[in-house]
């Protein structure tokens, strides 16, 4: 048998004439930027998550830079955030000018460790980002505490968990502000590059949706300097299609993440992903850790299991934070994750039997199979 990471062919198959009709809508339109169908995400997606207004963007990234931008941060500022992430996390602190300094993961699980937040809190600090990593809600209450205590701006990076919960209500509407991601294979995946922003303050998310905009509020009077950060017509058009859909996908993920937990937890070897109390995480990503990584993704890829690594290297390991100085061994857990764990295939309409496929996979592998 042969198990994809993912498959999007199969997620979108009961939905492909909805997408087409959206598409063939879109083109005939002939209205292509912004719009009623820009503006039509943006109010399903508000009323999905229960918040006054969603401002969309070309994509997280340029979403999290114009936030940053919205709350005024910039050089001078410090930005806390993890060192387990995309690089897009950080990249958009130091693109709005802002010193980007990491934190290690809470041990034994994948998301920043608030203990290390507090310790790396200084005059400077400006913004805590912490991400919920491959769907996994951070320990919001405590960072949102230090946050409150320090005067701290809290921005979620919600790009890999959009439709996770904490305490019963969706990631995304406890801090300040938030961001979401609609690359392709992300939750609530688009048919290109698309994000979303959303801040409490309403002149925050006016400021991010001008600087998404070059600094416009009308058409001629730019205010500021913005860029162009504005999600199309045709991934709007194509995400209201999806919209409708993704808790009952996070809710298949979710099941999914139970029977391999279930499983998989019988085998000494493998650390199965722990879930903090009160978190209803999403599965973006499920990932066990294993003590010998790259032999058992070798072993399952033979026997016809695609999996994943997310990733390879913690960013302080990357090239483009050698100036920071921080080189192996400045953040254990993480370079520890990166090293042993492994992505096991996740999406919306796996079945049992490929589940139990990898499961066994996985088990003959640590009876010896190696
Ligand atoms: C945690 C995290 N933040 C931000 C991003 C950036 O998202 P986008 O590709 O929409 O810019 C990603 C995408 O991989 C991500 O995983």
């Amino acid at each position: 048998m042969n198990v994809p990471f993912m498959d999007l062919a199969r997620q979108h198959a009961p939905i492909r004439d909805a997408l087409h009709a959206a598409a063939c809508r879109v083109i005939d339109s002939c209205s292509y930027i912004g719009g009623e169908e820009v503006k039509g995400f943006e109010k399903e997606m508000a009323a999905w998550m229960g918040v006054p207004e969603v401002c969309s963007a070309g994509c997280a990234t340029s979403g999290l830079f114009a936030t940053l931008k919205g709350f005024g941060i910039g050089p001078g500022d410090e930005v806390i955030t993890t060192v387990h992430t995309a690089i897009a996390t950080a990249e958009a602190i130091s693109m709005a000018g802002a010193q980007v300094v990491f934190c290690d993961l809470q041990p034994g699980y994948f998301n920043l460790d608030p203990e290390q937040i507090r310790k790396k809190i200084t005059s400077r600090t400006r913004a805590l980002i912490p991400v919920h990593l491959y769907g996994q809600p951070a320990d919001l209450e405590t960072i949102l505490s230090l946050a409150s205590q320090h005067g701290l701006k809290v921005i979620e990076d919600c790009a890999q968990a959009q439709g996770a919960r904490y305490k019963g209500k969706y990631v995304g509407t406890f801090g300040d502000a938030a961001v979401f991601s609609f690359f392709p294979s992300k939750n609530l995946g688009g048919f290109g590059d698309g994000g979303a922003a959303v801040a409490k303050d309403p002149a925050v998310l006016k400021k991010i949706r001008m600087f998404s905009n070059h600094g416009r509020d009308s058409k001629y009077i730019h205010e500021f300097e913005g860029m162009n950060s504005r999600l199309d017509a045709m991934q709007a058009a194509l995400l209201r299609v999806c919209l409708p859909h993704l808790d009952k996908w996070n809710a298949q993920r979710r099941s999914a993440a139970r029977k391999y937990n279930r499983t998989l937890a019988s085998i000494s070897e493998v650390k199965v992903p722990r879930e903090l109390p009160d978190t209803e995480p999403i599965y973006h990503v499920y990932c066990i850790v294993v003590p010998d990584r790259e032999d058992l993704r070798k072993y399952l890829k033979e026997k016809g299991v695609a999996t994943g690594v997310h990733y390879p290297y913690s960013l302080n390991m990357q090239p483009a934070y050698a100036a920071l100085g921080q080189g192996e061994g400045s953040f254990p857990h993480a370079e520890h994750a990166c090293k042993h764990m492994l992505s096991l295939p996740m999406f919306p309409g796996i079945t049992d039997e490929e589940l139990d496929y990898v499961c066994d996979a996985i088990r003959s592998y640590f009876k010896g199979g190696k």
